[in-house]
C-alpha cells in the first residue's frame, strides 16, 4: 500500500487515476512531433499541489511504460521522501556536491518502472544549486537513465528556483488549485516563466469542488477528501 495520496498507485481504475492519465495523453498529444524528456510542475503559490500533481504523473507516465525518474527539486520543502515512504540522508545536492553518484540517489519506487531521486540535506542557497552548471550536467546525465524526468519544483512567486530550471525543461505544467490560487499571481508566473524562455504546454486545475457547477463544466475527475469534505482530491486535465 503506497501513501494514499498516490492515488495512481493505490486506485488505477479511480475516476481520479482516470483524470491523471487524462492529463498524460494531453501532454504527449502537445508533443507530437518533438521528445519529450523534462517535464517541470509547478505553480505561483505554497500548497497548490505541485508535489502531489508531479508525484501522481510520474506514475501514470511509468504505468504507460515509460522508464521515469521524479526529481523533487524543491530544495526548500522536501516532499517527494515523505509521499514515497523514503529517507532522504542523500539526494539532489549530494551529487551536486560530488559526494554522491547518480546510482546511489536513485530509489526504486516497488512494482513500478519509477524511480525518485529526494533532495539530500537541504541547502542553504537551493537557487544557486539549481542554477549551476553541475545541475546541468546532472540533468544532461540523467536523461540517460529514463524516457521522461519529472521535476517538482518550489513556488514562482517566492523564490526563483522554478524560473532557473524552466528553460532546462522540454515543458512546464502549472497546477492551478481551485478556489485557491491567485489570478493574478497565477499571471505573475505565468509571465515569469515565459521571460525565462519556458514552453508552458498547460495548466492542470486542482483540488476541485466535486459538487461545484465547475468540475462538471471542465469534465474533471476527482476523489472525495477525507479531510474537506466535499472538496475533490482528484487532479484535472486542463492542457
Ligand atoms: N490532488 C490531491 N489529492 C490529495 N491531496 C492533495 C491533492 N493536491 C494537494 N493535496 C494536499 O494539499 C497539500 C499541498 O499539496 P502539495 O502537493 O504538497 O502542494 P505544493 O507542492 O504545491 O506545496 C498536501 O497536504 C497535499 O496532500
Ligand atoms: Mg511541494
Amino acid at each position: 500500500m503506497y501513501n494514499e495520496k498516490l492515488v495512481v498507485l493505490n486506485s488505477p481504475k479511480s475516476p481520479a487515476s482516470e483524470g491523471y492519465r487524462t492529463i498524460r495523453s494531453n501532454i504527449q498529444f502537445s508533443f507530437l512531433d518533438s521528445q519529450i524528456k523534462r517535464l517541470m510542475v509547478t505553480s505561483s503559490g505554497p500548497a497548490e499541489g505541485k508535489s502531489v500533481t508531479s508525484a501522481n504523473l510520474a506514475a501514470v507516465f511509468a504505468q504507460s511504460g515509460k522508464k521515469v525518474i521524479l526529481m523533487d527539486c524543491d530544495l526548500r520543502k522536501a516532499s517527494q521522501h515523505k509521499l514515497f515512504g523514503f529517507s532522504n540522508h542523500i539526494g539532489i545536492t549530494n551529487v551536486l556536491l560530488g559526494d554522491a553518484e547518480i546510482e546511489q540517489v536513485l530509489e526504486n519506487v516497488p512494482n513500478t518502472s519509477l524511480q525518485v531521486i529526494t533532495t539530500g540535506p537541504i541547502p542553504p542557497n537551493p537557487a544557486e544549486m539549481l542554477g549551476s552548471k553541475r545541475m546541468q550536467a546532472f540533468l544532461d546525465e540523467l536523461d540517460n537513465y529514463a524516457d521522461i524526468i519529472i521535476l517538482d519544483t518550489p513556488p514562482i512567486i517566492a523564490v526563483t528556483d522554478a524560473s532557473l530550471l524552466a528553460g532546462s525543461v522540454d515543458g512546464v505544467v502549472m497546477v492551478v488549485a481551485s478556489n485557491q490560487t491567485n489570478i493574478d499571481l497565477a499571471q505573475k508566473s505565468k509571465e515569469q516563466l515565459l521571460n525565462a524562455n519556458a514552453n508552458i504546454i498547460g495548466t492542470v486545475l486542482n483540488m476541485v469542488d466535486e459538487d461545484s457547477q465547475d468540475y462538471y463544466y471542465y469534465y474533471y475527475y476527482g476523489e472525495k477528501s477525507k479531510k474537506k469534505g466535499k472538496k475533490s482530491s482528484g487532479a484535472a486535465a486542463s492542457l
